[in-house]
């Protein structure tokens, strides 16, 4: 596996410890941050042929069919996308992806989407007061969600991850409801719209919850 982004490299060491990968690549952009990898792995008792320390942006530190499974994790959506984009030839040696977006993850779905990926396993994390959407994608079609920034995964926490999200969008519509600009009320009515449809969604799944 590689993990882009690796940072202090807890997950690569992780899966080294419990013999999930037999090898991985650690990479980051910083000098910092792999640095910190650098001295973690070296003090671990991994062996040194289990694992590469890569300094550089993205998948550019890869190369084509070097890793089954790519990890991109704690990064924007967007630069995600890029940096799928950036480096074809690696991305389409990966058998498989795994994704953490910080943000915008409707934008990386939809370049995924466009570009012979599927979504093939969905969970949320709670990670302190933050509930995290994690994905992996592998090659193949999929008809794109009506919202892609939104999961769509039975996970015990997708009622809480939907609560917030309507939380968000009635915080919006009320600003929109004072607003005096006709093209406001376009988005007022699409905003309704995907409330209606994700209380619907939260419905079903608190029916078949056990709460
Ligand atoms: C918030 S940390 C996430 C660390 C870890 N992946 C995690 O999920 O806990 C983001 C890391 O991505 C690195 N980074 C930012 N842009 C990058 C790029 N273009 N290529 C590789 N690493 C990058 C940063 O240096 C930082 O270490």
């Amino acid at each position: 596996m590689a993990d882009i982004g690796t940072d202090h490299g807890h997950l690569p060491m992780w899966c080294l410890e419990n013999g999930i990968v037999p090898f991985a690549i650690l990479s980051d952009i910083n000098e910092g941050p792999i640095g910190k990898a650098k001295l973690r792995i070296e003090r671990s008792s991994m062996a040194e042929d289990s694992y590469s320390l890569r300094l550089g942006s993205g998948l550019s530190v890869l190369k084509p069919g070097e890793a089954d499974t790519v990890v991109i994790a704690g990064m924007g959506g967007e630069l995600t996308s890029r940096l799928l984009a950036a480096v074809p030839e690696v991305t389409d040696s990966v058998q498989r992806f795994v994704f953490q977006p910080r943000s915008r993850a409707g934008m990386l779905r939809e370049w995924l989407w466009s570009n012979g990926w599927r979504i093939c396993e969905e969970r949320l994390v709670r990670e302190r007061r933050r509930l995290c959407q994690i994905f992996a994608a592998e090659k193949g079609t999929q008809e794109p969600y009506d919202y892609p920034d939104i999961p769509e995964c039975e996970d015990p926490l997708m009622i809480a991850f939907l609560d917030r999200e309507l939380v968000n969008i009635r915080i919006v519509m009320d600003n929109l409801l004072r607003s005096k600009e006709p093209a406001d009320r376009n988005k007022l009515e699409a905003l309704q719209r995907k409330a209606s449809i994700l209380e619907q969604r939260r419905e079903v799944l608190w029916k078949n919850s056990n709460y």
